[in-house]
């Protein structure tokens, strides 16, 4: 699999702390979508781990998720696209044209050591299926199709460089492990349109923090990320 790399003991002990404590006391502050232009300096401390991790060959979208829940099978696409245009017209629009990131980077910042499943899983040999939308809340893998089953462990990452599609299982032992925090980033050759004039995003009102909560009329909205920093 030359698509998919693992890495451990990412950060440096001081910005894992730093990040865990910012993450988990401020987590309600940050934004569902966030973007930065590779022209741009950081402008918070999520994007200076990210940009001295990666440095500024490329824009950069990026998402802190912290939850037990699981997350449907689906492919890292314009998402957020995907999201405005299905409040809009109660539905995605099937002619939106679907694009990806060069990669996604999913770095594990707080996993707790008794976590129960909580798993990644990767479709190594399955990229996106054209004519599927990004909000695809029915895909299922093939009968005996290959997987590939990440346990995250704090300080580690995973990254894949292909749209290939993965889900998250739940959290089985949810009434003693209470957050399972992830920083997860993509880099983008061109600008999505959606991130021209904003660069952060809530998600819908009133959901959590799934990628396919389905309930309410309310699409993303604009908002401001302002002194995110130790
Ligand atoms: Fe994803």
């Amino acid at each position: 699999m030359d698509h998919i790399y693992y890495s451990k003991n990412v950060l440096d002990e001081g910005t894992l702390h730093n990040l865990q404590e910012l993450c988990l006391k401020r987590f309600d502050e940050i934004p569902t979508y966030n973007f930065s232009l590779k022209t741009e300096e950081p402008r918070n401390y999520l994007e200076e781990v990210i940009r001295d991790l990666i440095g500024y060959d490329n824009h950069v979208e990026y998402w802190v998720r912290d939850s037990t829940d699981a997350t449907l099978f689906h492919v890292d696409a314009n998402e957020l696209e995907a999201k405005v245009s299905r409040a809009k017209y109660n539905t995605e629009d099937p002619e939106m044209v679907k694009e990806f990131p060069l990669n996604t980077h999913i770095l594990y910042i707080y996993i707790d050591s008794k976590m129960e499943k909580g798993d990644l899983i990767l479709l190594p040999n399955q990229e996106y299926i054209v004519g599927r939308q990004i909000l695809d809340t029915d895909f299922e893998p093939l009968e005996g199709q290959e997987m590939f089953i990440v346990k995250p462990k704090t300080n580690h990452m995973v990254l894949f460089d292909k749209p290939i599609y993965h889900a998250v299982s739940a959290v089985e032992n949810k009434d003693v492990v209470k957050h399972r925090l992830a920083l997860m980033f993509s880099s983008w050759k061109k600008i999505p349109k959606v991130y021209k004039d904003h660069h952060h995003w809530s998600n819908d009102i009133n959901t959590n923090r799934t990628i396919y909560n389905q309930t309410g009329l309310s699409g993303p909205e604009p908002m401001e990320f302002k002194n995110f920093t130790i």
